[in-house]
């Protein structure tokens, strides 16, 4: 069985842990089927990061599923997405932020700040969450062009979740940058860790290196799913 196909077998599975209205099942069903039968993207030399820019090049439904509990079962109401595409893995962040504020008894905030610098796929990512409708929507503030820019600044004073779904070589300048204002106990997830292990070798590095605060373990889904939890720097 291809590895297409058998994702493809699992989005049923997967979207059974997700809590939302048919509707938006139905359109994460439906985005993550078309993710999942475009031509694969592995970004490298003979695959230039424009051949991407028409793909989602998104998180696999079971990654999905997963990154929802997480934040579920961590109350995360402030989210920083690097590396957006066309919205899918937003979507599922956007909802887990939402039902964490609407269950909460704090302050009614949250937000998930996205991040995407190809226009076209901006322009995708918002098609995307308008269908998704206002429950959606309202919580997310995409953060158009190159992030090591947009994140510099207006960061929320506390982060509880970094998605680094990225090409590989800006996961640590992004971590750098959005550090300062990780919680303590803040979860951070790198997709593909094993399988681009190579370009990822400065952020395993890094965050490998006890001193800079991490406490790490690759999760055994396609790739490798890299999850740490921030513990604070000593
Ligand atoms: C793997 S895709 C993200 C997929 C998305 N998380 C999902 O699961 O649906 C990575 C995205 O990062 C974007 N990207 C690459 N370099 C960037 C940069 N410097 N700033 C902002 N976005 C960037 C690419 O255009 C691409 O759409």
């Amino acid at each position: 069985m291809g590895a297409m196909s058998s994702h493809l077998e699992t989005l049923d599975t997967a979207l059974s842990s997700i809590h939302a209205s048919p509707p938006l099942l139905a359109l994460l069903h439906s985005l993550h089927t078309q993710a999942l039968t475009e031509p694969a993207y592995i970004s490298s030399d003979a695959q230039p990061a424009s051949a991407a820019l028409d793909r989602f090049v998104a998180l696999e439904p079971d990654k999905c599923a997963f990154v929802y509990l997480l934040l579920r079962a961590t109350r995360a109401r402030f989210v920083v997405e690097a590396g957006t595409s066309f919205g899918l893995s937003t979507i599922y962040l956007a909802l887990a932020v939402g039902q964490n504020v609407g269950s909460g008894s704090g302050p009614q905030v949250g937000k998930v700040i996205a991040t995407e610098n190809e226009p076209t796929k901006a322009l995708r990512a918002r098609e995307h969450w308008a269908k998704a409708g206002e429950e959606i929507s309202k919580w997310i503030e995409l953060r158009e062009g190159d992030l090591r820019e947009t994140l510099k600044a207006d960061l929320p004073e506390q982060i509880d979740f970094l998605l680094l779904d990225i090409w590989a070589t800006l996961a640590l300048p992004t971590l750098k940058l959005v550090q300062p204002r990780l919680k303590i106990g803040a979860t951070i997830v790198a997709d593909n860790i094993t399988s681009a292990a190579t370009d990822y070798a400065d952020l395993l590095a890094y965050m490998q290196d006890p001193k800079n605060g991490f406490r790490c373990t690759t999760a055994p889904y396609a790739g490798g799913l890299y999850v740490a939890v921030y513990v604070g720097q000593s």
